[in-house]
């Protein structure tokens, strides 16, 4: 069991952390929360504009935080390749890596790439920036994958997989690409099997934050958003099972953290329900070799 209060009160915490999409929602509140606890945030933004006033807000609460902005766009392999550079340019390790960019039910598109744009942006593009950072990792670091409850609702079909023989629907292929970041977790750790890195899925329950409202999104979603709203948590809240996966001692490979449960509000869910498919080694491979064959890239295990 992890209590929150612990969690808030927890002094001491790894010193490098790369964040996705960390200018907005949970990968901002998770900054901010790793800035006021005197770690190096490295702060992976699509708009460097974003990033300035995501970290404006920082500022604010924080004094001198320790944060690197960098530009990153998960929709295109040539912004990783260079996102990750930069990264090792500015830091001797990671000690934790927190996959959690994402993008919500939208309309069909493709990544830069030419990838299905929610498998492409949520799990192809960090699947290519995990392996490019993998070298680069501390000897007991942590990979944190942020899925979602929408992997439950996720399949695979891997003739298929970007919808390349037709039936896209937004909200199926967020389903899928949610289950390929926990599906991923679970493939990487069964790699991991010789090593102390450990990798970790959360979904952070319903939090308040842009996922809904996003204008790529569509129109139900953006006319639900508000509704949404109304009955979810925080996104400070919502940060908090990403914020355990990264530090919290009691963690362990291949988890799924969830959020507070109703009746035991002071603690967050751990060992959540995960869809059998992410922990099927068939369906783990596949994933594996059509990730690494789309986005040319390995793992150096
Ligand atoms: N909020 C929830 O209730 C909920 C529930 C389950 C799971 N999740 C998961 O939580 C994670 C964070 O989402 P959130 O709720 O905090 O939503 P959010 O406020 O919309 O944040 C998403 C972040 O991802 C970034 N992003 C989108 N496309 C990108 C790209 N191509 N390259 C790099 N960054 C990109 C966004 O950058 P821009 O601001 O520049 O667009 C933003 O910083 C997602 O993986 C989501 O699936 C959220």
């Amino acid at each position: 069991m992890i209590n929150i209060e612990e969690l808030r009160n927890m002094e001491t915490v790894p010193q490098t952390i790369v964040i996705t999409g960390a200018n907005s929602g949970i990968g901002f509140e998770a900054a901010k929360f790793f800035a006021h606890k005197g770690a190096h945030v490295i702060m992976g933004v699509r708009s460097l504009v974003r990033g300035d006033e995501a970290l404006a807000y920082i500022e604010e609460e924080v004094e001198k935080p320790q944060v690197t902005l960098l530009e990153l766009d998960l929709s295109s392999l040539k912004s990783i390749d260079a996102f990750a550079a930069a990264v090792k340019k500015t830091v001797t390790e990671v000690d934790v890596l927190i996959n959690n960019a994402g993008i919500m039910a939208v309309k069909e598109g493709k990544t830069q790439d030419g990838f299905e744009r929610q498998l492409g942006v949520n799990h192809l593009g960090h699947f290519a920036l995990t392996a490019k950072l993998f070298d680069h990792l501390a000897l007991k670091a942590r990979i944190v994958n942020v899925s979602s409850q929408a992997h439950l609702m996720g399949s695979f079909d891997f003739d298929n997989l970007q919808y390349e023989n037709g039936g896209y629907k937004p909200f199926k292929a967020y389903a899928q690409s949610k289950l390929a970041n926990i599906t991923f977790t679970n493939a990487l750790n069964v790699r991991l099997k010789d090593k102390s890195i450990k990798a970790i899925t959360v979904h952070p329950g319903v939090a308040k934050t842009g996922l809904f409202g996003r204008k790529e999104g569509v129109l139900a979603f953006r006319i639900l958003s508000p509704i949404f709203g109304l009955f979810a948590q925080p996104a400070s809240v919502g940060a908090l099972p990403t914020i355990a996966a990264a530090i919290h001692p009691s963690v362990t490979a291949g988890e799924l953290l969830g959020p507070k449960e109703k009746g035991h509000k002071g603690y967050l869910t751990q060992n959540d329900k995960i869809n059998p498919i992410a922990l099927d080694k068939k369906a783990q491979n596949n994933l594996w070799t059509h990730s690494e064959r789309l986005t040319g890239v390995t793992f150096p295990l």
